[in-house]
């Protein structure tokens, strides 16, 4: 029988967030636990974290965990790492988190999760066609859709555009970092968007991120051929769609063993 309930943590460069996710309706079933991201945020501090957050909610044994994470993750090993310790860079992050929950842990990209959530139950539910879902945050996360299927790890946070890393120049940390004001921001992100736009011709562009619920202030402002919109489980969206894939990678495995 499918599950009903998963757990989803979001890792994020400031707060390490978890809560248990009604998979029916995206909803979390108790109050969300954030604990700060350990100042030198290697796996071993990571992880302790980790399991002091599922340890923290009383959940079945065979709840999955999905963990969302701010890296490309090849089949759960990380690719390179931008913005948390650099010591994470080949780590097998289901293997170092089983060993650290004694749970089987599903682990996926931040942005893959957040438009996993957004899709399933946000603001790009029932969409078809090519859908980007873009978070504005520490770095530029993305996720590609097409037709509800996820192209995994697409990491255009990363394109270089005028010479420089896109996210060095507008994601929201930039905006902070810098002093900008919406207007100033806004063109930074117009020449990101109308590039994104240009390669992949999406049909609808969901905005994420915590900066998301100051939309009005910036997306009016951008003039581009896709509708672009806000997401609607804003920083919630990790944590829902991790647990969401979480639950699908359970299933298929239930599957898989009983085929046997
Ligand atoms: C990382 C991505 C991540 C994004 C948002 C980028 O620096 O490379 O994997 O999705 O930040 O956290």
């Amino acid at each position: 029988m499918a599950q009903h309930l998963a757990f989803g943590i979001d890792i994020g460069g400031s707060g390490i967030k978890g809560a248990p996710v009604d998979l029916e309706t995206g909803e979390f079933t108790a109050g969300r636990l954030r604990i700060p991201t350990p100042e030198k945020s290697t796996p071993e501090a990571v992880a302790q974290v980790l399991a002091e957050l599922v340890g923290s909610f009383d959940l079945p044994k065979k709840a999955a965990v999905g963990v969302a994470f701010p890296a490309p993750m090849d089949h759960g090993v990380v690719r390179f790492i931008a913005n948390l310790d650099q010591s994470w860079k080949g780590v097998d992050l289901p293997a170092l988190l089983h060993e650290a929950t004694g749970r089987e842990v599903t682990a996926v990209n931040d942005a893959d999760a957040a438009g996993i959530g957004e899709q399933r139950y946000g603001a790009a539910h029932g969409r078809d066609g090519t859908v980007l879902v873009v978070t504005l945050g520490t770095g530029i996360g993305s996720a590609l859709i097409v037709d509800g299927v996820l192209v995994p790890n697409t990491e255009l946070g990363h394109l270089e555009i005028d010479g420089f890393d896109a996210e060095s120049r507008a994601a929201d940390s930039a905006r902070e970092r810098e002093g900008l004001d919406f207007a100033s921001w806004a063109q930074r992100l117009q020449r990101y968007f109308e590039t994104v736009e240009m390669l992949l011709s999406p049909d609808l562009i969901v905005v994420g991120g915590g900066i998301s619920k100051k939309h009005a202030e910036f997306l009016p402002l951008l003039d581009l051929r896709a509708k672009i919109i806000p997401a609607e489980l804003r920083n919630a969206a990790g944590i829902v769609g991790a647990a969401a894939l979480a639950a699908s990678d359970a299933e298929r495995s239930r599957k898989k063993k009983r085929k046997r």
